[in-house]
């Protein structure tokens, strides 16, 4: 499975901060915001990458994560030359994808549940037709809202819905097999002039082809970090998260190291770079 992080979000509502720099790049509390949505195909076991950026961003993406080596994976970078909607990216990576099946990421998306890294590997490697996670929250409006059986058999989607008809949004996480770059080439483009996600999900709604996980009601985290508010709520709930469970959110080092693609050596000199930090600290007593 092949996975691609969709970092070319000018970051608009974040102005003037996105303004250098852009919005995958910020800082959520200890790390850049990218590496939470990295260390989830990370966990899903996916090593070959594709970072759809903006035009003028390859230099300063490629000065953080390079060309993966340091985590034993590949990553590649390809721009999107304008906003057209998150399902763009499905069509500007059909060539990276292949013959093979996708886990597609939206940069700004930031997920924890106790055991996640199991269920996402299980998902990687037994995903037929597409698979996409239900969180409650407590106003859906803003996102994609999907109304679900308990066995995970969804009855309707619907993007950004004036009455939700369910509290369960689809997190910015979808794996998906190969029909999508067929469903991604047929899409219209929406009211609002974008190629939605929504719409590949409902395609495959009405093939019957689309399983919704729900995430834990206890202990799963979903946060979009697109705005100040929830970029700030972000970083609070992170140091929280990391403070009390003791387990590093997001870090992709540790992740790689557990695939197996990284020895415990290689770890410990990525820690030692960062030892002024507890960040660092954490890598150098794995
Ligand atoms: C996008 C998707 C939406 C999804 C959300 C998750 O919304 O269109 O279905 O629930 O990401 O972050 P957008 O960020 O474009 O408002």
């Amino acid at each position: 499975m092949k996975g691609i992080i969709l970092a070319a979000g000018r970051g608009t509502r974040l102005y003037p901060m996105t303004l250098p720099v852009c919005k995958p790049l910020l800082p959520v509390y200890d790390k850049p915001m990218i590496y939470y949505p990295l260390s989830l195909l990370i966990q899903a076991g996916i090593s070959d990458i594709m970072i759809i950026i903006p035009p003028g961003e390859e230099s300063i993406f490629s000065s953080l994560l390079g060309s993966g080596e340091k985590c034993g994976i590949q990553i590649t970078y390809t721009v999107q030359p304008e906003a057209r909607g998150i399902a763009d990216a499905l069509l500007i990576g059909a060539h990276f994808i292949g013959g093979d099946s996708v886990c597609m990421v939206l940069g700004d998306n930031i997920l924890y549940e106790n055991g996640l890294s199991k269920k996402l590997r299980h998902i990687a490697m037994s995903n037929k037709g597409a698979t996409v996670f239900g969180y409650r929250v407590p106003d859906p409006r803003p996102f994609g809202v999907v109304e679900f059986e308990p066995d995970g058999r969804a009855i309707s989607i619907e993007e950004k819905p004036l009455h939700p008809r369910s509290s369960y949004i689809v997190p910015g996480i979808y794996f998906y097999d190969n029909q999508v770059i067929e469903i991604a080439k047929n899409l219209e483009p929406s009211s609002r002039g974008e190629l939605e996600i929504t719409d590949v999900n409902l395609e495959y709604l009405q093939r019957d082809q689309l399983t919704v996980v729900p995430l834990d009601e206890e202990t799963a985290v979903w946060l979009d970090a697109g705005t100040a508010d929830s970029l700030l709520l972000a970083a609070n709930t992170i140091q929280n998260l990391q403070t009390k469970t003791g387990q590093y959110v997001g870090c992709v080092e540790e992740m790689a190291y557990r695939q197996g693609w990284i020895t415990l050596e290689q770890v410990h000199k990525l820690g030692a770079k960062l030892r002024k930090t507890p960040y660092g600290e954490h890598l150098t007593s794995l």
